[in-house]
């Protein structure tokens, strides 16, 4: 039996958004972003533990026996709207149980609170609140590749063509896309592994998980396919793109 651990991280100020609200908490098809993404990832993990997800690379390793096991979700908002999130739940009929913890000063300190949420956690999945579209594909190729090989995460190819900037003249040089990927969530990892990294002390350089878990120097991070359709909401024109996408 195995415990999964999905932390959703939804405590940052989402300034970029430019509403009053942070852009976790607003509508998309009827419903919070936040809350679809909780729906979807509690969906996505209950389809791979009962054999349900399509595409996942049979080659990566021996599944272990997921028989009984168990899905907790962790949700990490800013302490501020934790009463707001609430009523939201109570509004929109909310039941699909969770643990709230307030989030950190950055994205690593929320992350961190997730993990104590559920210390016992043998596979923990860490997700961005504003990414409500990611598919059975990619939450199962991620959970099976990081039971196997202890860190995974979902890149997708750079479509537009890349330059780099060197210093604050104006000069840029272009850049092999091909030799780049973006990096989505959720990141996958087993929970002693992610548990060591996040013990380390903050580092700028954490941008993400699978960057605390490389710079803490525990292991090598397997990549795996994630898909265009998992954006993650952060203009009003990515929010516009969502809805055309969930109402389909
Ligand atoms: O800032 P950025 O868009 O990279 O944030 C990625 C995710 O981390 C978002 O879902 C955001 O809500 C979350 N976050 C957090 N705590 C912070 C900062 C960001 O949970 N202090």
């Amino acid at each position: 039996m195995h415990t999964i651990l999905t932390i959703v991280v939804a405590a940052g100020s989402g300034t970029r958004m430019g509403t009053e609200i942070p852009k976790q908490f607003l509508t998309v098809d009827g419903e919070p972003i936040v809350m679809k993404t909780l729906r979807r990832m509690d969906e996505g993990v209950a389809r791979f533990l009962t054999g349900c997800s399509p595409d996942v690379d049979k080659t990566v390793g021996n599944l272990p026996n997921v028989d009984n096991s168990v899905h907790k979700l962790a949700l990490v908002l800013p302490e501020a709207y934790i009463p707001y999130w609430r009523e939201l739940c109570e509004k929109h009929r909310f039941g699909i149980p969770h643990t709230v913890v307030p989030g950190g000063e950055t994205r690593f300190h929320s992350v961190k609170n997730g993990l104590g949420a559920f210390p016992e956690a043998d596979i923990v999945l860490v997700h961005d609140g504003v990414r409500p579209l990611a598919g059975d594909g990619v939450v199962a190729r991620v959970i099976r590749t990081a039971m196997a090989l202890g860190a995974a995460v979902p890149v997708v190819p750079v479509v537009d063509s890349l330059r780099r900037i060197s210093g604050g003249d104006g000069h840029s040089v272009a850049v092999d896309r091909a030799e780049f990927r973006a990096v989505q969530t959720p990141q996958g990892f087993r929970g002693d592994l992610l548990r060591e990294a996040y013990s380390m002390p903050y580092d700028e350089r954490f941008t993400d998980d699978a960057s605390v878990v490389e710079l803490s120097g525990l292991g090598a991070v397997a990549l795996t396919e994630g898909s265009p359709a998992n954006i993650k909401i952060t203009t009003p024109a990515d929010l516009a793109v969502a809805q055309v996408l969930l109402e389909g």
